[in-house]
C-alpha cells in the first residue's frame, strides 16, 4: 500500500528519493509527495497521480541534502493534492510522510481544532505533523516520542524538522520500516526494494523502535521512552538485478518464468530421498512435536487463502490429519477456539498482511502455535510466528503473485510429507512424493513453453464480461485461484464454483457468452468432470479444459491445454501454471497495466 523512502546524505535529495518512490509504485498508490530539508527550510511538493507527473512538477531549484518522499493509497479522505504526504504543521517546519492507520486521529483532530489549528487535509497522519510542531520537548527524537505518546494505531513514520536539519528520525509500530547504510550518505525505507540499489546493508527496526538517521550514520532506540535499543546494520544476502524487470515487459511475466528456477530454490536441501521425507528446520518441531498435531488450521488472504485450502488438502491427504483453511481477515472475527493440539499456519507472501498479522496475533495470545509459510525474511509475520518455511521465490514485485504462491504449494507438500511420514504415510508413498516435488521444476518449465499455444485463447478470453472457472476437490482451490488472477488483472469477472455444483444453480447463467475453464485431471474425478463438460457444452458454454494427455474427452469440442503428469497429489501446480499465462495475457491483450492493476496494492497493511 503506502511507501516511504528517504535520503540524507551528499547528494540532492529529491531525485534519490523520487527513484526510490518509482520503485514502490508496484505496492500501489493513488498520490505522491516529497519534502526536502535544505538552505531554505522545509519544502513540498505533492499531488494525486504518479510518480512520473510529480517529478514532472517539481521546482527547478528543490535542493536539499536531506529528504523524505510518500506514495499514498487513499484511507482516511480522497485521493487529493491535500491528502497527499508529506504533511506538515502550519508554520510548514516539520514534514511527516505515514504508512498505517492512527487510530484516535478524529479524536486528536478535534482537539488540535479546539486549540486554534487548521487542518489541511483529511487525514489521519496529519496529526502528527502538528503533535511534533506543538511538542516542547528540545530534540527532534523527544518531539516524535511525545507525538506518538499521543497517538494509537499503526505506524512507519518518517519526519523532517527545519530546527533539526541534519537528521531524519523515523519510527516503527506495525508498519515495516529499514535504515539502510550507504558511504557518507543514509536512506530510509518502508521496503528494501526501495534503496536496494544502493545498499544492501540494513537495519531493519522492531515495532516499538525510532531512529535518528543522520549522514553519518544512525542509532536506535525505543520510542517510548529514547533507551537506546543499540541496534546494528547487517549485510543482506540479495541481489539488487532480482528487483529489476530487465528484459521482461512486466514484472508478472518475469516471475513467472522464474517459477523453475525458484521452485528448486524452495526444495533445496529440504527433501530427504532415503526416508522419503522432508526436513524443515525452520519448524524447530522434532517427530514428537509433529506427531502431537491433531488438526491443522491454515490462515492467509485472497491467492494465499486459496493455497492454504490447496495446502489442507495435502495435509489430509498425507497426513491424514483434519486440516483446513479460513480467510485470516474473517478468523479474529468470530472469537476462535485455539486448541492447543493444532498447528495453526500462517501463510503470506509479505509478511506484512495486516490481516494475516492480527490472526497470527490472536491465535499467539491464546497461546497456540503458529508457524509461518513466508517470503520475505525478517517480515513482521515471519518475526511473530513460532516457526516457519521461508519460501525463497525471491523479490516478487507485480501485485498478481505468481511464484510466491507456487512455493506456498510445495512449501505446504514439505510440510504435509513431514507430517504424513510421522505418521502412516509409508516409505514407498514418501518416496513416490520425494520423486514428484523433484521433477515438478522441470515440468514447471515444460508448461511455461507451451506459453505460445495460449496466447489466442487468453485473447478470446479477454473478450467476455463473465467467466467461469471450474474444478474439483483438488482441482477447486486451483480453480479459485484461476479466477483471482484473471479478475486481478483483467477486470473481467471470473467466478469460481465446484464442477460439481454447477447444476446446483450457475449452469443458469451458461450461455455462448459466458466461458468456462474447466480442471479436468487424470484422477478419479475425470469420467465425472467430463460429463460436466456435456452439460456445459450442451448449453453452447465455450469451454477451454485444462487436463492431461490421457484424459479422453470424449466428443466435447473445447480448446485443450495439456500439462505434464506428475503424482495426482501435486497436479494443482501444474494446472495453476497455464491459468497464470491465461490471466496475464488476456491483461495484456486488454492493455493493462498488469504489474499496477487498478485499486490494489502488493501488500494490505490496513485493515
Ligand atoms: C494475489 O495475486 C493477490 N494480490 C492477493 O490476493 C494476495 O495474495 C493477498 O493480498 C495476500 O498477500 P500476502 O501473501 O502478501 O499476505
Amino acid at each position: 500500500m503506502c511507501g516511504i523512502v528517504g535520503y540524507i546524505g551528499r547528494q540532492e535529495a529529491a531525485p534519490v528519493v523520487l527513484e526510490g518512490l518509482t520503485r514502490l509504485e508496484h505496492r500501489g498508490y493513488d498520490s505522491a509527495g516529497v519534502a526536502v530539508l535544505g538552505n531554505r527550510g522545509v519544502r513540498v511538493v505533492k499531488q494525486a497521480g504518479r510518480v512520473r507527473d510529480l517529478a514532472g512538477v517539481l521546482p527547478k531549484r528543490f535542493a536539499g541534502a536531506t529528504g523524505i518522499g510518500h506514495t499514498r493509497w487513499a484511507t482516511h479522505g480522497p485521493a487529493t493534492d491535500a491528502n497527499a504526504h508529506p504533511h506538515t504543521d502550519e508554520a510548514g517546519r516539520v514534514a511527516v510522510v505515514h504508512n498505517g492507520i492512527i487510530d484516535n486521529s478524529a479524536a486528536l483532530r478535534a482537539e488540535l481544532a479546539d486549540a486554534g489549528v487548521t487542518l489541511a487535509s483529511d487525514t489521519d497522519t496529519e496529526v502528527l505533523a502538528h503533535l511534533v510542531a506543538r511538542s516542547d520537548a528540545d530534540t527532534l527524537e523527544g518531539k516524535v516520542r511525545d507525538a506518538l505518546g499521543a497517538v494509537v494505531g499503526t505506524y512507519g513514520l518518517a519526519v523532517l524538522h527545519a530546527d533539526f536539519p541534519d537528521r531524519i528520525v523515523v519510527a516503527r509500530n506495525g508498519s515495516p520500516l529499514v535504515v539502510g547504510v550507504g558511504d557518507k550518505e543514509m536512506y530510509v525505507a518502508s521496503d528494501l526494494a526501495a534503496i536496494v540499489r544502493h545498499t544492501t546493508t540494513v537495519a531493519v527496526l522492531d515495532d516499538g523502535e525510532m531512529a535518528t538517521v543522520t549522514a553519518a550514520g544512525f542509532s536506535t532506540m525505543r520510542h517510548r521512552d529514547l533507551v537506546a535499543t543499540g541496534k546494528t546494520a547487517a549485510q543482506l544476502d540479495v541481489d539488487a538485478a532480482s528487483y529489476e524487470a530487465g528484459e521482461h515487459e512486466s514484472f508478472m511475466r518475469k516471475e513467472i518464468l522464474e517459477q523453475p528456477t525458484t521452485a528448486q530454490a524452495v526444495l533445496r536441501g529440504r527433501l530427504d530421498e532415503r526416508f522419503g521425507t522432508a526436513h524443515l528446520g525452520g519448524l524447530d518441531m522434532d517427530a514428537r512435536d509433529l506427531r502431537a498435531v491433531r488438526r491443522v488450521k491454515i490462515l492467509g488472504c485472497g491467492s494465499a487463502y486459496y493455497v492454504g485450502q490447496m495446502g489442507a488438502a495435502l495435509i489430509e491427504e498425507l497426513a491424514r490429519i483434519p486440516a483446513d483453511a479460513e480467510a485470516a481477515s474473517e478468523f479474529r472475527y468470530r472469537n476462535p477456539v485455539i486448541e492447543p493440539d493444532t498447528l495453526y499456519v500462517a501463510v503470506s507472501q509479505s509478511g506484512e498482511t495486516i490481516d494475516t498479522l492480527l490472526a497470527v496475533q490472536e491465535v499467539r495470545r491464546k497461546g497456540g502455535r503458529c508457524v509461518g509459510l513466508v517470503n520475505v525474511v525478517g517480515s513482521a509475520i515471519a518475526r511473530e510466528c513460532d516457526g516457519g518455511i521461508y519460501l525463497h521465490a525471491g523479490p516478487e514485485v507485480a501485485v498478481a503473485s505468481t511464484k510466491a504462491l507456487t512455493n506456498m504449494f510445495l512449501a505446504f507438500a514439505l510440510l504435509a510429507l513431514q507430517l504424513g511420514r510421522v505418521r502412516d504415510l509409508s516409505i514407498a508413498d514418501g518416496k513416490r512424493l520425494v520423486a514428484g516435488l523433484e521433477r515438478l521444476p522441470g515440468q514447471i518449465e515444460e508448461v511455461l513453453a507451451g506459453e505460445a499455444d495460449l496466447v489466442e485463447v487468453a485473447k478470446d478470453l479477454a473478450e467476455a464480461r463473465s467467466l467461469f472457472f471450474i474444478g474439483r476437490v483438488r482441482g477447486f482451490p486451483v480453480a479459485r485461484e484461476g479466477a483471482q488472477k484473471f479478475k486481478e488483472i483483467s477486470y473481467r469477472h471470473a467466478e469460481a464454483y465446484q464442477t460439481s455444483e454447477l447444476k446446483h444453480g450457475p449452469l443458469a447463467l451458461i450461455d455462448p457468452e459466458v466461458p468456462t475453464v474447466a480442471l479436468v485431471p487424470h484422477d478419479e474425478l475425470a469420467e465425472r468432470n467430463v460429463g460436466a463438460l456435456h452439460e456445459i457444452e450442451a448449453r453452447k458454454g465455450p469451454l477451454v479444459v485444462i487436463t492431461h494427455e490421457d484424459v479422453d474427452l470424449g466428443e466435447v469440442s473445447a480448446r485443450r491445454i495439456v500439462v505434464p503428469r506428475n503424482e495426482p497429489e501435486l497436479d494443482p501446480i501444474l494446472l495453476n501454471v497455464p491459468l497464470q499465462l491465461l490471466a496475464y495475457h488476456a491483461a495484456q491483450h486488454l492493455g493493462h497495466d498488469i504489474d499496477k492493476p487498478r485499486n490494489l496494492a502488493k501488500s494490505v497493511t490496513v485493515e
